[in-house]
């Protein structure tokens, strides 16, 4: 009898609590930074008014990047922003971008959405990262974050090369990227920072576990991105001034 009676309104309550929550649970990280356009900067990928941001082989803004073929395609000339590096909050939070694969979920409903992440292993283990969902991967398993970081490995895909002159398999090892702080200061000035960043607040971790929940997205990181879901978790409210300062160890 009750059972029959809490059915229904389970059935009813279940995905707007879902949806009103946003995903959680446990889930892996890679790392990344391909310089191709990410996937949720075409028009009309999840339910931003706007894509998010991308920049020409010069890293300057386009005005009409989501309807710019990827740095990645022949002839493309979309390419990652270099202001979609990550960066330190202070000693315990950061803030950066990542490739998403949400268990359950699809690109419409990650693309642009935040997810608190607090690293579980490794050197960063208690540390937390907003990552904002900018891009999607085809080699991503469940509950898979792959960070984008200047320096961590081209992946599948390579515009580096194209941008930036980088090695033909992009700096250092195809997955993984460069092994060591020093090789940051090859890079192009602008990935300089973001590229540090791995081996001074990241501590050179390697692909630590997290779990995860989504939150509201913070001004300062769709200030940089352009790319602010509608209905945005509705639960919370955002979360912070457009601007956070960059801490230095
Ligand atoms: C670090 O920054 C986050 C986000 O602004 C804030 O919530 C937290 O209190 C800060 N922690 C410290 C130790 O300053």
């Amino acid at each position: 009898m009750h059972l029959s009676l809490l059915a229904p309104l389970s059935l009813l309550l279940g995905p707007v609590f879902v949806s009103a929550q946003g995903a959680s649970g446990s889930g892996r990280t890679t790392r990344y930074w391909d310089c191709c356009k990410p996937s949720c900067a075409w028009p009309r990928k999840g339910n931003s008014p706007s894509p998010v941001r991308t920049c020409d082989k010069n890293d300057n803004p386009l005005n009409d990047g989501g309807n710019t073929r990827s740095g990645c395609d022949s002839g493309g000339s979309a390419y990652t922003c270099s202001s979609q590096s990550p960066w330190a909050v202070n000693e315990t939070v950061a803030y950066g971008w990542a490739a998403v694969n949400i268990a359950g979920s699809n690109e419409a409903a990650w693309c642009c959405a935040c997810y608190e992440l607090t690293f579980t292993s490794g050197p960063v283990a208690g540390k937390k990262m907003v990552v904002q969902a900018t891009n999607t991967g085809g080699d991503l398993g469940n509950n898979h974050f792959d960070i984008a970081m200047p320096g961590g490995g081209v992946g599948i895909f390579n515009a580096c090369t194209n941008q930036y002159g980088a090695p033909p398999n992009g700096w250092g090892q195809r997955y993984g990227g460069i092994g060591s702080k020093s090789e940051c200061e090859s890079f192009p000035e602008k990935l300089k920072a973001g590229c540090n960043w791995r081996f001074d607040w990241f501590m050179g971790a390697d692909n630590p576990d997290v779990t995860f929940r989504q939150v509201a997205c913070p001004a300062a990181i769709t200030a940089k991105s352009g790319c602010t879901r509608q209905n945005d978790v509705i639960n919370e409210t955002p979360t912070g001034p457009a601007t956070v300062p960059t801490w230095t160890p």
